[in-house]
Order: structure tokens, then C-alpha cells, then sequence
């Protein structure tokens, strides 16, 4: 008998065709978004679930789980969702999809910081409403990005990727991460050892952290007094690493220059203040939402439920 596998949401094609021949899936061709309580009563027949971050497994629900569900296999690179404690205690296996996803989320980072310095929103929002009527040597003036200094906090996967693109703008890269990287991974980015060494040297920050206690609110007022005068922010992480409170006010004293923000706390419901703001530049967190990333996450989460149906340990274990 083939596992049993739920999947919370619509996934690609080729990805459910493939759960299809290799598994028994309870697809969600509507892609209705399912409560923890619908969850713990669908997976009542289930081998493993297939999330993505709009599942929130807290300990609670970890708890109510059914005994059979051995794995929650995620179809994102971020688990925060998830309480790995939990899972932990409880004998569950849970897995991500790293690597696969750290090239659109760094063509997004680049987007973002492109979109904040050169007033993107504002830019788009003047053609599309029909309030562009003229042109002046001071119409529309942004920043340019080409040889400032870029900080990077989190430099790993996506942060490293981030790197590589933007030396194509002769940024010089500047980090912080809980560990010194090899010299061949740094390519003369320049270490430091906390954040607070870090942010003076930042024209444009962004943020590539992991989601945490540690790393809550790690962006706070303190900090961002730290960066020079008319820096960019930009994330594509998470938003819990945002003070949202002390970034409006920085943004609208103009302690900042701009922001790129792809994530935030609470979504969809977001702070509003920031779709008030002239200086943001917003997605919808759409990170990894390429075609080619979307298909390779899918079949990333298919090869660690393969490697846990085989009595193998999954590539991707976090918990
Ligand atoms: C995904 C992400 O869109 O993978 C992640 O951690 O944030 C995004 O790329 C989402 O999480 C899919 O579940």
C-alpha cells in the first residue's frame, strides 16, 4: 500500500503527478486554506503531511497530531512554522527544501533593493494612475546602488547568493553571521563579529537570517540608529526580524531612505502604515515564486518523504 500523504495546498503539476504515481495524496485542487483543527481531523488517515508555511504546527497541534503521521515534510526552505520541539518529543520527523529556492529569493532580494532605491512604487503608481505629466531634471530622483556598500545579516544560502549578484553592481559586501565563513564562500566580503560592528558600514542592508526567538525583532530602533543616515532595509526573510514600529518611524523621519519588504509579521494582515508610505517598495512574499523554484521545491519535499517511506534518513532533516 502506498502512503498516505496530505497536502495542504495546490502544489504544481508535476509535482502532484508525481505524488500521484508514488503516493495515495489528498490533494487540495481548490487550495482552500485548512485550520489547524481541519488538519488534525483530515490527517487522521495520513502517513505524512506536506505543508507549506501557512500551516502553522504548534506544539498544541503537534500534540493532536494522530499517532500514525510520521512526518511533516515542508514545502519551504523557512520552518518556524513548525515547533521542532515539539516534533522532536514526539518521534516526528520534519524536513524543508534548502538550496533549491536560494536563487529566486536572491533575484527578489536584488528586486527589492533596486525597487526601493529608485522608487519603484512610487514610479509605477504614477503611470498606472494616470498622475505622470510631465519630466524634469528633478522628477523622480532615486539612489544608485552601483559601488555602495551592501550588509548582508545571515550569510548563508540566499545570503551568499545575494553577494554574487549584487557584485555585479560593484557593491562591496559586508556581513555578519553567527560563524566566519570559509575564504572561498566569503569572496572578500568583509566579516563582523556582532550586528552593531556591522551596520555603519551598510549604504543598503538585507536581512537573510533564520526566523527565531533569538532573531526577533533583531532589526530594532537601537540598531537601526546605527545605520548611516539614508540607508536601505530590505527583506525577504522573515518579518518577525522587524521591529515594524521602529522601522515606520525610521522611514518616516527619514533616518532611512527606503525599504524592500517581501515578508512581514502577520501576513497577509500587515502593519498599514506601511502601505501608506511612499518609500516601500511591497511584495506579497513571493521569494521563491518562480516557476523552475516552485517545481524544485516540490520534488524537494518528495525526495525526503521517499528517503523516510524507504527507512532512509531524509536529506533535508531539521527535526
Ligand atoms: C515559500 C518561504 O513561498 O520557503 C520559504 O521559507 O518563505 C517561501 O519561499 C513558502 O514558505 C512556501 O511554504
Amino acid at each position: 500500500m502506498k502512503p498516505v500523504i496530505l497536502v495542504t495546498r495546490k502544489l504544481p503539476e508535476a509535482v502532484e503527478e508525481r505524488l500521484q504515481r508514488d503516493y495515495e495524496p489528498i490533494l487540495n485542487p481548490t487550495d482552500t486554506l485548512y485550520s489547524s483543527d481541519d488538519i488534525i481531523r483530515m490527517a487522521e488517515t495520513v502517513d505524512a503531511i506536506l505543508p507549506c508555511h501557512t500551516e502553522k504546527f504548534t506544539a498544541e497541534v503537534i500534540e493532536r497530531l494522530p499517532d500514525q503521521v510520521k512526518a511533516i515534510a515542508n514545502f519551504s526552505v523557512g520552518y518556524d512554522h513548525v515547533d521542532c520541539e515539539a516534533a522532536r518529543k514526539r518521534g516526528l520527523i520534519v524536513t524543508n527544501t534548502p538550496d533549491v529556492l536560494s536563487d529566486a529569493t536572491a533575484e527578489l532580494t536584488i528586486m527589492l533593493m533596486l525597487g526601493a532605491a529608485r522608487r519603484a512604487s512610487e514610479g509605477e503608481r504614477l503611470v498606472r494612475s494616470r498622475q505622470w505629466k510631465d519630466w524634469s531634471p528633478s522628477f523622480m530622483v532615486g539612489r544608485q546602488v552601483t559601488g555602495k556598500r551592501l550588509g548582508i545579516i545571515g550569510f548563508g544560502r540566499v545570503g551568499q547568493v545575494v553577494a554574487k549578484r549584487a557584485r555585479g553592481f560593484e557593491m562591496s559586501i559586508h556581513y555578519h553571521n553567527r560563524k566566519r565563513v570559509e575564504p572561498d564562500l566569503e569572496k572578500g566580503a568583509i566579516y563582523y563579529d556582532t550586528i552593531e560592528a556591522l551596520l555603519p558600514h551598510c549604504d543598503v542592508l538585507a536581512l537573510h537570517c533564520v526566523a527565531s526567538p533569538q532573531t526577533d525583532k533583531l532589526l530594532n530602533r537601537d540598531r537601526i540608529a546605527l545605520l548611516p543616515d539614508g540607508a536601505i532595509v530590505v527583506n525577504a526573510s522573515r518579518g518577525s526580524v522587524i521591529d515594524d514600529a521602529a522601522l515606520i518611524d525610521a522611514l518616516q523621519s527619514g533616518k532611512l531612505y527606503a525599504a524592500g519588504l517581501d515578508v512581514f509579521n502577520n501576513e497577509p494582515d500587515i502593519n498599514p502604515v506601511y502601505r501608506e508610505l511612499d518609500n516601500v517598495f511591497l511584495m506579497p512574499h513571493i521569494g521563491s515564486a518562480t516557476a523552475e523554484t516552485r517545481d524544485a521545491m516540490g520534488f524537494r519535499a518528495l525526495d525526503n518523504l521517499d528517503a523516510i517511506f524507504a527507512g532512509k534518513e531524509p536529506g533535508d532533516r531539521v527535526a
